[in-house]
């Protein structure tokens, strides 16, 4: 399970106490619940109902999420398998980090990490969670999962040592916050990616007036990123992946300097 001393109350920025199977708001008394050792860290009223529509389509979907991916992944029509592989593989973390990863899905892509790591698993589907952790425990890894938004990231300030998101920031209901949530939970010096569908990135700019006016194709996309990333992050890359099917969006925090 999660070690719960890095986790806090995402709408209110408190610490907890955890009494058995409780964590309590600190200064508010505000109570979540840790259910088959994943806490619950939902404040439902905060659910819009985008959340609510994406909560229930993958609770439905999660046991045969896997498959259709690999059917997809098999007649070229996805490539979420590969894309993700390559993806994973490409970074780089050392022993005992923590990696945070945001909408986990079934969590295959524990499959490609090495055992030495904490690999921290968030998604709003509570049925996917399950999934992935029965894959985890299949695969002989613990499951450090919660069950929250990526919105509303319930982890405290500074305390991750890499975070990525897959196919994820499409679903969320405010990815200006999303985005900026993941800078926040991450520690000083650490990069951040964002891997996701150029589709579904040209959906999340078109919700949003001011800037979907911007972007009417995918070169539009690529160059309109960078603002979703909050101001005083550095080190910014936007780019098409190969197949311009998906696109990958990374940042850096920088290091707090000493003067
Ligand atoms: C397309 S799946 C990607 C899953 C996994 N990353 C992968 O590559 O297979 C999107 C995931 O995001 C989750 N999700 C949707 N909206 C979310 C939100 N606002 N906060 C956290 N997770 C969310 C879904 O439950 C689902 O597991």
């Amino acid at each position: 399970m999660i070690n719960v001393d890095i986790l806090c109350n995402p709408y209110l920025g408190e610490p907890f106490k955890r009494i058995e199977n409780q964590l309590i708001g600190l200064a508010s008394g505000h109570k979540y619940q840790i259910k088959d050792d994943i806490p619950v860290i939902i404040d439902r009223s905060y659910l819009s109902r985008r959340n609510r529509f994406n909560n229930l389509i993958y609770d439905i979907s999660a046991g045969l999420y896997e498959r259709l991916l690999s059917i997809g992944d098999r007649f070229n029509y996805s490539q979420d398998i590969s894309i993700n592989k390559d993806f994973i593989q490409d970074l780089s973390f050392g022993p005992g980090q923590k990696i945070l990863e945001l909408g986990i899905g079934t969590g295959y892509s524990t499959n490609y990490f090495p055992t030495d790591i904490e690999h921290i698993g968030l998604d709003i589907s509570w049925n996917m969670l399950q999934q992935t952790k029965r894959n985890m425990q299949k695969a002989n890894r613990e499951p450090r999962l919660i069950q929250a938004l990526a919105e509303y990231i319930p982890i405290k300030d500074n305390s991750i040592d890499m975070v990525f998101q897959v196919g994820t920031l499409q679903f969320t209901e405010d990815p200006f916050k999303a985005v900026s949530e993941m800078a926040r939970v991450a520690k000083h010096g650490t990069t951040i990616y964002i891997l996701d569908e150029i589709s579904g990135g040209m959906k999340i700019f078109k919700r949003s007036p001011a800037h979907g006016m911007h972007v009417n194709s995918p070169t539009d996309l690529i160059k309109e990123l960078p603002r979703l990333v909050p101001h005083s992050m550095t080190d910014i890359k936007s780019q098409a992946l190969p197949g311009d099917h998906f696109y990958q969006l990374q940042f850096t925090k920088p290091q707090i300097r000493i003067s």
